[in-house]
């Protein structure tokens, strides 16, 4: 693959995303030599820039260490074109850019030419982007792929109408919709971890399993961030596709191969088995300032509206009517503004049945996405020494203390391989997302229609008060004695 002579194209190529995620992934890919020799990388924006400014924006924000060289040798590959994302000419300027660089790749008439439309855009413009492209850009005698970035809409409708409008001009197999959650070393993991172990995969269900946490922290507010984020609010922000993406991947049945399509069947069968989540099974926050104002509230942000009921903080329980799953709650819980970062699934077996021993604490799974990969199995051990006693220890697999010299990269960067190689086992198909909006969208409008007020809980805190308690109250989550803390190995 690496002599496929492929052209990326990256719209939005003067944005946040493009800078902050999609350069230095496709930088990192390069470095280890996974892209393939004849690249060439064109950014697309509407900014005029000269190549100079390009150059600098796009590698704005590289690691320090570096080499100018090796940046160099990158920078030989890119170059960038302006327009405006609705003008047919300057799609029509665009195509013959890449249509020059492809006869410098000598590969103009080669049906084997890859071409990527990466959208690093918002979604307004998704389908202006799309329709020019198609009309003025596209080749058919090529391989063309697009790759979107979410919010793949607002609700089940709209959602609905973009994978219409998308699904108009291009094949499924040529869209590629990121969630970049699917490309997460722990969420990749899942699949091997779950159908590799057969003493995971005996337990996996309703007999064992008490109950399921997916849970996502942020340390910090929207700072400048506002103006996107009211318009979302948390549950559209992370829950309804990152953490129900890895729900889907944790409750799914075995796939039968390990092929996109066998791996999305799965994991859409499972979705339809989720029913529509109820207000009373969800709790709403959004933070205000810390008590000594030194972190400001969400609405003091200036891009926030004053009177926004936004939530920064949900959890929901959700149930996954299957014979794996009935009776089992699941909680998503997702906050930003809170105590700390912290991505993980925390699956909490139930109790020990005739056990020799009272009160014993419940084992559990965690699989620690993000920080610090790692994850450990909560297990109950006699006190060393001469104590007959017991205590609740851990086998602990940590990735930096077990894997020393490996780099975990970037989500994005293996998203991007991925395209490169036309794998879409880590992307989500227009079905999968039309369920995951079924799931959301009538609490969503809910929401919205009855004004819910969510409750304000503190910069830095743990979220609303009485959250924990809730989900202990509410799925019946055993806590562990609190003298457990598990930390991850230096
Ligand atoms: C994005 C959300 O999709 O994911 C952000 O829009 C969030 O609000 C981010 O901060 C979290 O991603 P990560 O990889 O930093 O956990």
């Amino acid at each position: 693959k690496e002599n496929v002579p492929t052209t990326i194209v990256v719209f939005g190529a003067s944005g946040d995303l493009a800078k902050k995620k999609t350069f230095p992934a496709l930088f990192h890919l390069f470095q280890r030599g996974l892209l393939p020799k004849r690249l060439r990388i064109i950014g697309y924006a509407r900014t005029h820039m000269s190549p100079e400014e390009f150059h600098k924006r796009a590698t704005s924000h590289f690691n320090a260490d570096i080499s100018q060289d090796q940046i160099k040798s990158f920078l030989q590959h890119c170059c960038y074109v302006s327009g405006k994302y609705d003008i047919s000419d300057d799609f029509k300027k665009l195509r013959k850019e890449i249509e020059s660089q492809e006869q410098a790749l000598e590969c103009s008439q080669s049906s084997n030419r890859i071409r990527v439309y990466y959208m690093a855009l918002p979604p307004s413009v998704f389908v202006d982007v799309a329709t020019q492209i198609k009309h003025n850009v596209y080749d058919s005698d090529c391989i063309n792929r697009v790759v979107i970035e979410k919010p793949f809409g607002h609700d089940l409708e709209s959602s609905r109408k973009l994978s219409n409008d998308i699904g108009a001009l291009f094949t499924e197999s040529e869209i590629f919709r990121i969630d970049h959650y699917l490309g997460k070393e722990m969420v990749k993991n899942i699949v091997t971890l779950r159908f590799a172990n057969v003493f995971y995969e005996a337990v996996w269900n309703r007999h064992y399993i008490a109950n399921v946490q997916i849970t996502f922290k942020e340390p910090f507010g929207t700072e400048g961030r506002g103006g996107y984020f009211d318009e979302f609010g948390i549950i559209r922000d992370v829950m309804q596709n990152h953490l129900l993406q890895v729900l889907s991947i944790v409750a799914m049945n075995q796939p039968n191969s390990l092929s996109a399509e066998d791996v999305r069947d799965r994991k859409t069968e499972v979705l339809r088995r989720i029913l529509p989540i109820q207000l009373e099974d969800t709790l709403l926050g959004q933070y205000v300032a810390n008590a000594d104002g030194t972190k400001p509230g969400y609405k003091d942000d200036d891009t926030v509206p004053k009177d926004s009921i936004t939530p920064t903080f949900a959890q929901c329980v959700l149930h996954v009517d299957n014979d794996r799953w009935r009776g089992v709650p699941w909680v998503i819980k997702a906050g930003k503004a809170l105590n700390e970062a912290k991505m993980l699934i925390r699956i909490q077996y139930k109790d020990m049945p005739n056990s020799l021993f009272p009160n014993l604490a419940r084992n559990e799974l965690v699989i620690q996405v993000s920080p610090k990969e790692s994850m450990y199995i909560k297990t109950i051990v006699k006190e060393p020494g001469l104590s007959t006693n017991l205590a609740m220890s851990e086998l602990d697999l940590t990735y930096k203390t077990r894997y020393h010299d490996v780099k975990i990269p970037d989500a994005y960067a293996t998203l991007i391989l991925d395209v490169l190689n036309g794998d879409h086992s880590n992307f989500v198909r227009s079905d999968e997302l039309d369920e995951a909006w079924r799931i959301f969208t009538p609490l969503l409008h809910q929401i919205e229609q009855e004004h819910i007020v969510p409750t304000p809980y503190a910069y830095g805190s743990r979220g609303p008060e009485g959250a924990y308690q809730w989900t202990e109250d509410r799925v019946g989550y055993k806590r562990t004695g609190l003298e457990y803390h598990w930390e991850a190995p230096e």
